[in-house]
């Protein structure tokens, strides 16, 4: 696959929630006896739902999914209908966290066990989905998307246009992912 291929760029997105995922649980693990990270979570839940769900998501739903269908790769009760579950409940996970968030700051344990757990679910699930979108959906796109098909994905991913992919938005959640 070259560098601009569109199913290299979303696996290289997938190296780099995954490292933002074992920041996130190394840094829960450690607290207590140490203060709850709040800042760092804020930081992290900011790249989880801008970064992994509005622009890694966006590109999955919005473009690889449906040319998938297109070529026949069953929706409803197959992979696809799979892979955008799978994304619902971690946006559940997600709201989870913000919800428990501002409690959690303040050093309540009930918010702090709660905000916990839902990050560990989130973690499980999405080190999950990411196995199965790498080893199994992609490699599927890999041979039924045409070069037409690939080079109009590759258009959708770099929309400028889209705030969800904007290139300065993009450029802060790859610093945020160097200085982990
Ligand atoms: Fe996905
Ligand atoms: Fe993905």
């Amino acid at each position: 696959m070259s560098v601009n291929h569109p199913i290299l760029d979303l696996m290289n997105e997938h190296r780099l929630i995954e490292k933002v995922l074992q920041a996130l649980d190394a840094r829960l693990a450690s607290s207590p006896p140490a203060p709850f990270p709040a800042d760092f979570v804020e930081q992290a839940l900011d790249f989880l739902l801008h970064f992994a769900d509005g622009c890694h998501h966006y590109k999955e739903e919005e473009a690889l999914f449906p040319a998938l269908a297109e070529r026949g790769v069953p929706v409803e009760g197959g992979p696809i209908g799979m892979m955008l579950h799978e994304h619902t409940v971690g946006r559940e996970c997600l709201a989870g966290i913000r919800e428990n968030l501002p409690s959690a700051r303040t050093g309540n344990p009930d918010a702090i066990a709660r905000l916990r757990k839902f990050a560990t679910e989130y973690a499980s699930l999405l080190r999950n989905h990411i196995w199965k979108e790498d080893n199994i959906l992609f490699k599927m796109a890999g041979h039924a998307l045409d070069s037409a098909t690939l080079d109009r994905l590759t258009v959708t991913f770099n929309h400028e246009r889209n705030p969800r992919v904007n290139s300065q938005l993009r450029a802060r959640y790859l610093a945020f992912v160097s200085s982990l």
